[in-house]
């Protein structure tokens, strides 16, 4: 009993062997020091991320018991949420420099004792989803270290590694498998009237039959369970984490959307229904002097923007979702946003049309593109188009280095497909400023 797994404990042991093997360091500044390779820090939640969904887990009430981590990674995300919740951490991990690693970093961020409490957070070098070797090997570690009692699971997050391109995969080829896991781990788990409390931290970029598919297993597994699921963007321009919250760790709202500041939660729109998003795709660009606001894509990928938008609608505003890439949902309209618009945390950027071209902003036109743009009292003009990822950084300096001392506003660039009188369509480079 207990070979298929080996317990790690969260000790100075642990933490000297990372330090010898390498050196802790912050990710970004202000955050705590830890030990990563580079494979774990492409895969590793942020700490602000992390402490802020622990945060939110720590005011949520669910039965007393271990925090597991079945596909523990850094152990970051552990660590905050057993801080947030004064609980014990169990993280298991595949690969055993990892595991170690995570044994250490849940040293550095817990705070220090010789309490049994403290002593019992064990990370265990094995496979996550065999709930019964794990809490074998759990039971007997814990038993020689003099601890006599092992409290139940009472909640489960899992972040687990996906393939790159998530778009083409199934979700068995997430690692570990989701059904199987979970098939294993609910048993053990300690579970109210509410059902199991978990939280499932998917890839962002999840198709919508793959997010069926995990409805599907939580149907099958927990069913009648609260679950909300979460959209949250940190301001990029992308959805950036996509989970799902179940049992008592559920709103009583189906679908949140998030935006989260550098450190903190900025705006939050949360319904129990989703909306059809409906498009227009116009003969037309959006003429000079219309309004564009382009909106964070998550507010439309969660499909709240109904909800969301409802809360800006002041009588006269009256925008249309004109068809646009989804990674840059436009609203466009004939009179100005309102100010609660303009300064809502889900908008990217607010603009009037100054100009128009047909041709994408590339090296050779980027001049002339700054000289229309500063003829419309633009002195800082930002992509924010479709153009080729690698050159993009290249035309923006261009960009910039032919509006350098200008005085003028800020303004952008979209990209907007219109229909053609063929029945085809081509897109149209919008200029606005910000003015
Ligand atoms: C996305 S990472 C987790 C990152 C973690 N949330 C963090 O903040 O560092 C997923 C981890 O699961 C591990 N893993 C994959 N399959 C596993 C399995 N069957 N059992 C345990 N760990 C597994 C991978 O080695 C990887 O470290």
């Amino acid at each position: 009993m207990g070979a298929s797994h080996r317990a790690l404990e969260c000790d100075g042991r642990a933490q000297s062997w990372a330090t010898r093997k390498s050196p802790p360091k912050a990710q970004r500044k202000g955050e705590p020091v830890v030990h990563m390779t580079n494979q774990m820090r492409r895969l590793s939640t942020p700490w602000s991320i992390a402490s802020e969904r622990a945060n939110r887990i720590g005011d949520a009430n669910f039965p007393p018991g271990l925090i597991l981590d079945p596909a523990v990674g850094s152990g970051i995300h552990l660590a905050s949420i057993c801080i947030a919740t004064n609980r014990v951490g169990l993280g298991i991990e595949l690969d055993e420099e990892a595991a170690r690693f995570s044994a250490a970093n849940m040293n550095r961020l817990l705070v220090k004792g010789k309490d049994p409490g403290r002593m019992a957070h064990r990370i265990l070098i094995g496979d996550g989803v065999d709930s019964l070797g794990a809490l074998s090997t759990l039971h007997s570690s814990l038993e020689s270290a003099g601890i006599a009692s092992t409290p139940p699971i009472a909640m489960l997050h899992v972040d687990p590694a996906r393939p790159l391109d998530a778009q083409n995969h199934t979700l068995d080829e997430m690692a570990p498998p989701l059904r199987p896991l979970l098939e294993s781990w609910l048993p053990k788990m300690a579970i109210d009237n509410r059902g199991p409390a978990l939280l499932l931290d998917l890839s962002p970029r999840l198709s919508k039959k793959q997010r069926a598919e995990v409805d599907k297993i939580l149907d099958d597994l927990a069913p009648g369970v609260d679950r909300t699921w979460e959209w949250l963007s940190q301001g990029g321009g992308r959805v950036d984490r996509l989970s799902v919250w179940v049992g008592p760790l559920a709103s009583t709202e189906k679908f949140r959307s998030i935006r989260m500041g550098p450190s903190s939660v900025e705006s939050i729109v949360s319904s129990s229904e989703q909306s059809l998003f409906i498009s227009e795709k116009k003969t037309m660009p959006p003429s000079f002097d219309n309004w564009v606001v382009i909106v964070d894509p998550s507010i439309v990928e969660s499909r709240l923007h109904v909800e969301w938008l409802n809360n800006h609608l002041d009588g006269i505003y009256d925008p249309f979702w004109q068809r646009a890439n989804l990674r840059r949902p436009v609203l466009v309209s004939k009179s100005p946003p309102p100010q609660t618009l303009i300064s809502d945390p889900f908008v990217v950027a607010v603009g009037r049309v100054v100009a128009h071209r047909l041709s994408s902003p590339n090296m050779e036109n980027a001049p002339t593109v700054a000289r229309a743009a500063e003829r419309a009292g633009i002195g800082h003009l930002v992509l924010r188009c479709e153009v080729d990822p690698e050159l993009h950084p290249k035309i923006q300096k261009r960009l910039n280095k032919s509006l350098k001392g200008v005085d003028g506003s800020r303004g952008f660039v979209i990209d907007i497909p219109v229909s053609s009188r063929d029945g085809g369509w081509h897109v149209n480079f919008v200029t606005c400023s910000e003015n």
